[in-house]
């Protein structure tokens, strides 16, 4: 039936929320059952007084639902940032191998010393934040920002990061986006340059936002998930560049372009790279 696309859509996306909330939990409560269950979240508060199974169940398929998509986008974002840059791979890698050796994967607190890797990590999500327009919030009463007039029930968006998505905006911003504003940034903001965030190279250092907090958005409902997303994301990335050269696909350059999908979560579509190993032995 013409038009009827939608319904499609809605039935895919109904299951897969059932699945998210299920299949995980079954697969844990029966193995807590038979007593062949791992550590995780589930396994240790299941069965508790503190809170209910239906409530646990459905915690845990919210952090699934929020925290993995956009987690993986942030870690893939930052390889192609690493592909497309072979010379930051070179120098953080370089890094690396003179702060750590080479005889452990990257620790949390070997990640904190790690000053070029922290840049180009910043740089990464600065660049390209995985959810550029946030989570949009409905303005509960009328307002005035700035003389932009606000009704009652207007959907809004947090300009983050770049979309495709057009997004109307109060008339004396400048064209861009929070994480690329030539006011913030200066005129290279669509530009990948790890400098900006380094204190040698960059003596206005100090007066950058903070770009580990603005792609988790703003306010009260800010991400409840951004200190374990960033350190997921940091060790994953890390571990990858401690172990792997990031190549683009063969035969293509370095400089090679990729179209972002765009949607609540935006990440280049279809993106491959090869890992070539490092070391045989680590
Ligand atoms: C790099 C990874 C992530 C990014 C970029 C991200 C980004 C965001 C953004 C922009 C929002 C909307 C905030 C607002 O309304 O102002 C949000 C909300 C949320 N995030 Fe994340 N997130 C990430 C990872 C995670 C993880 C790992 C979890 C859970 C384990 C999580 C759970 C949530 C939840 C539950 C909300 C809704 C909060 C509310 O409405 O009160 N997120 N996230």
């Amino acid at each position: 039936m013409p038009g009827a696309g939608f319904k499609r859509t809605a039935a895919r996306g109904s299951f897969l929320v059932n699945t998210i909330r299920h299949w995980a939990y079954s697969m844990v409560e029966a193995a807590v059952a038979d007593g062949t269950a791992d550590d995780s979240i589930i396994s240790k508060q299941i069965n508790q007084p503190g809170i209910s199974n239906t409530n646990l169940r459905d915690a845990v398929a919210v952090m699934y639902g929020a925290g993995v998509d956009t987690t993986v986008s942030a870690i893939i974002n930052f390889l192609y940032a690493m592909a497309r840059h072979p010379e930051w791979q070179e120098r953080t890698r370089k890094e690396m191998e003179v702060i750590l050796g080479h005889d452990h994967m990257p620790t949390m607190e070997d990640i904190s010393r790690l000053e070029i890797f922290n840049a180009v990590w910043k740089e990464s999500f600065r660049w390209n934040p995985p959810v550029p327009l946030g989570i949009p919030h409905v303005s509960s009463k009328e307002d005035t920002w700035k003389g932009y007039y606000i009704p009652k029930g207007t959907i809004l968006h947090c300009n983050i990061g770049q979309s495709l998505f057009f997004v109307v905006r109060p008339p004396d911003s400048p064209p861009g986006w929070i994480l690329r504003d030539p006011r913030i940034w200066g005129n290279d903001g669509h530009q990948f340059n790890p400098n900006r965030f380094l204190a040698g190279k960059n003596p206005t250092i100090g007066q950058l936002p903070d770009v580990s907090s603005i792609p988790f958005g703003f306010g009260r409902r800010i991400c409840p998930g951004r200190y374990l997303a960033e350190r997921l994301a940091l060790q994953f990335s890390a571990a990858i560049l401690s172990t792997y050269n990031v190549l683009p696909p063969k035969g293509e350059p370095t400089q090679f372009d990729t179209v972002f999908q765009d949607s609540v979560v935006r990440r280049p579509a279809n993106f491959q790279c090869r890992f070539e190993p490092l070391r045989t032995s680590n």
